[in-house]
């Protein structure tokens, strides 16, 4: 082996945890829900950033906003819009409370939220689309607010939904409640597929593999990616000061998908009905708390 150069660490030496910032002004002396050790492996290993206290209430207020935009939205769906209108509601709700949709221009994305109707997976866009009574809508909303991303998800019934549209949005829900349900220190990430992947395939459905849950905080998108499906006990080791989403695609059908001309809007390759919950959850002492709370 190799001998290393022993580098003494100086209040100005580059943090070892990996944030780019100076160590004075990130691990030194900070209140983290886990010591310095830990952010220092978490980030050499997984490239997995952790958060303060300080971060955790910043992504905590981000949430908030996400939430009651999210409530403007189910307030206004009705048969007869269009899903442009959703998407001025959602930019023009987060500019008044002083955030930014995340959305916008992200990797070219052209609206501020995404706009997911019946077989559409994720990833829709808004436009002149006209909500018909019946159909299902998945709205996706990532203000930034301060620097700091929470990241939610919600699917809507527009008008009367059928027996289909009444399943697959149960299942879906109940996925994200059992996913979350296994956060805890010492849980894997594992765990959490797993047990989303059991409720779906309990219930016939199946679980889109193409896109999965993710870091989430200093940024939309950080490691860890969080799978849908996966093995009990397999995975990264959850620790407290963890935040990333939960966010299952689950298909009537089967899982498999296309992703339409436009490089965005993810379809069910048999047009079976998609549905989809998301939330930002953050790992404590204690187990999880959501960052973007609703009632599963
Ligand atoms: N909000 C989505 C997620 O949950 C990501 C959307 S990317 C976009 O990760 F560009 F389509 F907005
Ligand atoms: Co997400
Ligand atoms: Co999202």
């Amino acid at each position: 082996m190799k001998k290393k150069k022993a580098v003494r660490l100086g209040r100005n030496s580059s943090c070892p945890c990996g944030s780019g910032l100076k160590y004075k002004k990130c691990c030194l002396g900070k209140k983290r829900p886990v010591g310095v050790d830990a952010h220092i492996k978490y980030a050499k290993k997984h490239k997995i950033r952790l958060k303060t206290k300080a971060d955790i209430q910043a992504i905590r207020i981000a949430g908030k906003i996400a939430l009651e935009t999210l409530d403007r939205v189910e307030a206004y769906i009705r048969p007869g819009i269009t899903t442009d209108s959703i998407n001025t509601l959602v930019h023009d709700f987060t500019i008044k409370n002083g955030a930014t949709p995340a959305p916008l221009n992200y990797k070219g994305f052209p609206k501020s939220v995404c706009v997911s109707i019946n077989d559409v997976i994720c990833h829709g866009i808004p436009g002149p689309r006209i909500l018909q009574d019946g159909d299902i809508v998945n709205v996706d909303v990532t203000p930034i607010l301060n620097g700091y991303y929470a990241d939610v998800n919600k699917t809507f019934f527009v008008g009367n939904p059928g027996p289909e549209s009444l399943k697959i949005v149960r299942v879906t829900r109940e996925c994200l409640k059992a996913g979350i349900a296994m956060v805890r220190p010492g849980a894997t990430l594992g765990d959490i597929g797993w047990a989303i992947q059991r409720h779906a395939h309990k219930n016939k459905c199946s679980v889109v593999e193409e896109f999965v849950g993710h870091g989430v905080g200093f940024a939309f998108h950080e490691p860890p990616q969080v799978l849908h499906y996966g093995r009990r006990k397999e995975g990264i080791n959850l620790i407290p000061g963890m935040v990333f989403t939960i966010e299952p695609m689950i298909n009537l059908g089967k899982k498999d998908l296309h992703v339409l001309d436009d490089g965005w809007t993810a379809v069910t390759d048999d047009h079976s009905l998609s549905a989809q919950f998301e939330q930002t959850i953050l790992v404590t002492d204690a187990g999880y708390e959501s960052l973007t709370p609703f009632e599963l």
